[in-house]
């Protein structure tokens, strides 16, 4: 297996995705409007990930490309979850690619507490031997929702996913936790705006200040 060849097209999906998902946020901020995108990532699957993966869910090698829907992943990270919706119907908008599957696991949450948007898009990306349509996933969640996924996620692999009872029943309350901080957070956001653009106004004037 060519796994630098095979990788290739996907490298080029993630570049692209992340391209142009940075160019909507520089878009807002051009026209100062509040971006209802923070930060975006993107990253292509490491290969033990895949292949730890498929052997995991019993997928043939030639089946990868349309079983494993993560090979290329971005994430977009918005200050409120109202962004996130936001986001999503730009998203649906486009005509650059066509969203085959979603998972709101924000009005549904999954059992470790996870929360977030995800999105499973199929991309048509140019090679060198022609267009190739390639899944890619794109997750969408707050600061908070990252923070706990970011955490989590290290445990688990610290635990190589049998994190302990005691720790499980913490990061469950973690989550709570962070769910309270979206909730609080969406309260004051036309005042966290309203700060923000002020202090945007005051830093385009030149000012030491
Ligand atoms: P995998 O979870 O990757 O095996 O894929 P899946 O087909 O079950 O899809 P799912 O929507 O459950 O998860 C896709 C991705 O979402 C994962 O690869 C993670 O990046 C993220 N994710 C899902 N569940 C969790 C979770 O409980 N904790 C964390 N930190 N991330 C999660
Ligand atoms: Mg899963």
């Amino acid at each position: 297996m060519n796994w630098e060849a095979f990788l290739a097209p996907y490298v080029q999906v993630v570049e692209e995705l992340k391209v142009k998902l940075k160019g909507m946020r520089a878009q807002f901020e051009f026209e100062s409007r509040h971006s209802p995108i923070e930060f975006v990532t993107g990253r292509v699957k490491p290969v033990p990930s895949i292949l730890e993966k498929i052997y995991r869910r019993n997928i043939p090698l030639e089946k990868m490309e349309t079983d494993l829907q993560d090979i290329a992943g971005v994430r977009v990270v918005c200050q409120f979850v109202d962004d996130i919706y936001t986001i999503i119907d730009m998203l649906k908008a486009r005509n650059d690619f066509e969203i085959v599957e979603e998972k709101d696991y924000i009005a549904e949450k999954k059992e470790s507490g996870y929360r977030s948007y995800h999105i499973i898009i199929k991309y048509p990306v140019e090679t060198v031997r022609g267009e190739k349509l390639l899944l890619a996933e794109i997750q969408v969640r707050t600061l908070a929702m990252n923070f706990w996924a970011t955490n989590e996620h290290s445990l688990n692999y610290k635990y190589e996913g049998q994190i302990p009872t005691a720790v499980k029943a913490r990061l469950k309350s973690a989550a709570e936790a962070a769910f309270q901080l979206d909730e609080e957070m969406s309260k004051i956001k036309d005042e966290v705006l309203e700060a923000q653009r002020i202090f945007h106004k005051n830093k385009n004037k030149g000012g030491k200040n």
